[in-house]
């Protein structure tokens, strides 16, 4: 992901630069210093901390050392920009949160689904009650992890990556309904590990029902264990007045992110009546709040901006608490076999 992150740190110089990499690994903290051109290189973030003059971090490490290195440059002052999942356990996400609060740095979670102009445009849409009052929501994330990775990869370890594809990819999908559809209140969910690869709990199907505080309802399902599929990332959103539904990549262009977004509209007939499909028309991206079309680029450069200007950034810490409670609330269900209201977590 930390290359995923740079065109953002080399297309925007005057905002914001890279002046000191770490990564436990050398070979690979020496590859990224040579494509990013950063000569200060580092093999413990802790020594970087202490020895470079830097405002902020952009931690883009694997889920079990969120924790740790997001609470130790907070104490340090820095502002955090931190990859998606906040952290392993909901208390983890607690602690981090307040330690940032305490400290008085920006934290960002990197929920990049959120940047997409499309995602804007959807927002704009509900903000402006087109679709009505909004009844339900489905999203679906599918990969085949075992055809993309070595099989010895953290990803399959649930010790390492905190669970499976619900925390590792789900997430993007539930935060961003969350996002359009406000917080979610109840959740029940079956989370299996189908493939033997995936070991320590880290769950390879995951299927979750929501209940959201607005009354509406919704159903996630992913898998890391299916075919891979050049759509990969898709949802819908169920209103009285239209439904939103995220358009696959063109042809040839796959790619794991979603496409563009669609909304259907009814028209409405002389007699006032109107057909049973309607149509689906495009709806217009939205850029004004972003840099330009690419998520990550926009993310980044709205963390930078965030910064400079003290605001909240859309994806803050706080707010991802709510995320990782759905998350956490739907692996509870799952081992309890039981409905969890997210107020009780
Ligand atoms: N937004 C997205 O679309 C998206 C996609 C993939 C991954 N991610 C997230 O990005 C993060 C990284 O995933 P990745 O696929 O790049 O993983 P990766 O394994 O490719 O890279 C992680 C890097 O962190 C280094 N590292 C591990 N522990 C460290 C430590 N204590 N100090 C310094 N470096 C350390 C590793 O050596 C490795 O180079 C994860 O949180 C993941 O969920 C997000």
């Amino acid at each position: 992901m930390a290359y995923a992150h740079l065109p953002a740190y080399l297309k925007f110089p005057d905002k914001v630069q890279l002046t000191a990499v770490c990564d436990i690994r050398q070979e690979a903290v020496k590859l990224f210093a040579k494509t990013a051109k950063i000569s200060a290189i580092y093999n413990d973030f802790e020594k970087m901390l202490k020895e470079e003059d830097i405002d902020a971090v952009d931690i883009c490490t694997i889920h079990d050392q969120h924790k740790f290195q997001t609470i130790i440059a907070a104490e340090a002052g820095k502002h955090i920009l931190l990859e998606k999942p906040m952290a392993c356990t909901l208390q983890d996400c607690r602690d981090m949160v307040k330690a940032t609060e305490k400290a008085g740095v920006n934290f960002m979670i990197a929920q990049v689904l959120r940047y997409l102009p499309s995602s804007q445009g959807v927002l704009s849409l509900i903000q402006n009650e087109e679709l009505g009052s909004i009844r339900a929501a489905q999203g679906n994330s599918i990969l085949k992890q075992s055809l993309i990775l070595p099989h010895d990869h953290w990803m399959f370890d649930g010790n390492r990556a905190g669970g499976g594809v619900l925390i590792t990819l789900s997430i993007h999908l539930i935060d961003l309904l969350r996002y359009f559809l406000g917080d979610v209140k109840k959740v029940s969910g079956i989370c299996k590990t189908m493939n033997p690869l995936f070991i320590n709990g880290a769950e390879d199907f995951s299927s979750a029902t929501l209940e959201f505080k607005s009354g509406a309802i919704g159903n996630i399902f992913a898998s890391f264990s299916i075919g891979r599929t050049p759509w990969n990332i898709k949802y819908l959103i169920y209103g009285d007045s239209g439904t939103i539904y995220s358009n696959p990549p063109p042809l040839n262009k796959a790619h794991y992110q979603i496409g563009s977004a669609v909304i259907s509209s009814r028209k409405l007939d002389n007699d006032g009546r109107t057909s049973q499909k309607g149509e689906f028309i495009p709806i217009k991206p939205i850029s004004n709040t972003l840099v330009g079309n690419d998520p990550f680029i926009n993310e980044i450069i709205h963390f930078v901006d965030s910064c400079q200007n003290d605001k909240e950034p859309f994806s803050s810490g706080k707010d991802n608490l709510n995320t990782m409670k759905t998350i956490f609330g739907i692996y509870k269900s799952s081992n309890t076999n039981k409905v969890i209201n997210l107020n009780d977590i």
